[in-house]
């Protein structure tokens, strides 16, 4: 299923940052949405409104504006966890975004779960926010830290080599739902199943995946999952942590301080059930309210439509970035995701997006946060495209015209 350019056009239409003339009086080809993607109006609008004539600290007051306040803030959870169908076994945490979910269960999972000469179960392509907390732990404890292979040139996870190290019974197996790098999705549900056969607690950093096709936590069987709202349409500094209840509501907090405890003595304390166990001091009320307008914007517009736009933009792009000569594509074929990353032999990636910048076309160049899979791909660093339901053909075709100059003008 392709979009139709007239939805497109009506999903354009809602983003205000695409108002602005930018280079050759076009509005920039925006191709850095992996990084994080720009906000529709629906959201900035609920969030100012909110914060103009809503706003008060939540849990606190017994005046209106406070319990309005709350109301709103405990809706967002309740949007969230429908948002990615969470069921009632499971708890929705706030938190300031991924790589804060994932030092959450490092330290609150981790600390009680975790002994010396346990192995925890990692991937070559992990973004760091999603390897170095488990490191440390690892680190802290004395466990080893295993990672399941990428394929040749990054085109898959290494499924079969994942099952067998599942098979050994790692105590946790932590892993991307889809690469920031690769533009491909693992098969969550598959090797959450594995996991479970061999009782491995599996965790899912669904960052990149989130807001960009349907996420059915149920369907998966993740223990954890996290994402980052901004990524999704949403603001910065709110995120989610869903966890398991059976897994939470035993654990002690990683944050201590106001709204978590029940009772505090001079020498005693009692803490709060999760969520709020897990939500130490004021939280990101403005935030929380934000990201519950970006999942009803993307659930209006429906999930499997985004994902197919995002997917059919990416695919020309990889095609097309094909034929251009001395640029190969990194990960597979046939895109998973709207992720696009490559290299062009006479063109350092920080060259490439300099130039293309200069052209109206704003992409990723770098390591994207993942060192040990550019060191895997032996390459220092990729440049990256990653589309979104505000692209359209013509930033396509913008990206090619941008990437053939710069491969030109670096070959002179
Ligand atoms: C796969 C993946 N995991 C984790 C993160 C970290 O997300 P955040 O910076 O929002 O915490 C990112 C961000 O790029 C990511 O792409």
């Amino acid at each position: 299923m392709s979009t139709p350019y007239s939805e497109n056009a009506v999903w354009r239409s809602a983003f205000p940052f695409l108002d602005a003339q930018g280079k050759d009086g076009r509005p920039v080809a925006f191709l850095d949405s992996a990084a994080s993607a720009q906000k529709p109006r629906a959201v900035l609008d609920r969030m100012d409104s909110f914060a103009r004539h809503e706003y008060a600290n939540v849990h606190r007051g017994v005046y209106d504006l406070s319990e309005h306040a709350t109301v709103a803030y405990e809706a967002a959870r309740e949007r969230a966890a429908a948002f990615l169908r969470a069921g009632s076994d499971r708890v929705t945490i706030f938190t300031r975004g991924t790589t804060e979910s994932v030092n959450l269960v490092a330290y609150a999972w981790g600390e009680a779960h975790v002994q010396a000469g346990d192995t925890l179960l990692l991937t070559e392509m992990e973004h760091h926010s999603n390897m170095l907390p488990w490191r440390a732990l690892a680190e802290r404890k004395g466990a080893r830290v295993e990672y399941v292979p990428v394929t040749a040139n990054g085109a898959a996870l290494d499924l079969a080599a994942a099952e067998a190290m599942l098979a050994r019974k790692p105590k946790l197996f932590a892993f991307a739902h889809a690469s920031n790098v690769l533009g491909f999705l693992t098969p969550a549900a598959r090797l959450c199943a594995a996991a479970r056969k061999h009782g491995v607690t599996t965790f899912l950093d669904a960052a990149q995946s989130v807001g960009h096709l349907p996420v059915d936590i149920e369907a998966i069987g993740c223990d954890f999952l996290a994402c980052s709202a901004h990524k999704a349409c949403g603001p910065t500094g709110v995120g989610l942590l869903v966890g398991r209840l059976s897994l939470m509501e035993n654990l002690p907090p990683w944050q201590q301080g106001g709204s978590m405890v029940e009772k505090v003595r001079f020498d005693a304390v009692t803490y709060r059930p999760p969520p709020a166990r897990f939500e130490a001091g004021t939280p990101p009320i403005i935030e929380a309210v934000g990201l519950g307008a970006a999942f009803n914007f993307l659930s209006d517009l429906g999930l499997e439509a985004v994902e197919a736009h995002s997917l059919a933009l990416a695919q020309r792009a990889a095609d097309g970035l094909r034929k251009i000569p001395g640029v190969r594509v990194v990960g597979p074929e046939q895109r998973g995701t709207g992720v696009v990353s490559f290299v062009a032999e006479a063109v350092h990636a920080h060259d490439m997006a300099y130039f293309t910048n200069g052209k109206g076309v704003a992409l990723r160049a770098g390591h994207h946060c993942a060192q040990p899979l550019m060191h895997r791909l032996g390459v220092p660093a990729t440049t990256r495209a990653s589309f979104y339901l505000y692209n359209d053909e013509e930033d396509v075709l913008r990206l090619l015209d941008a990437v053939a100059g710069a491969v030109s003008f670096f070959k002179a």
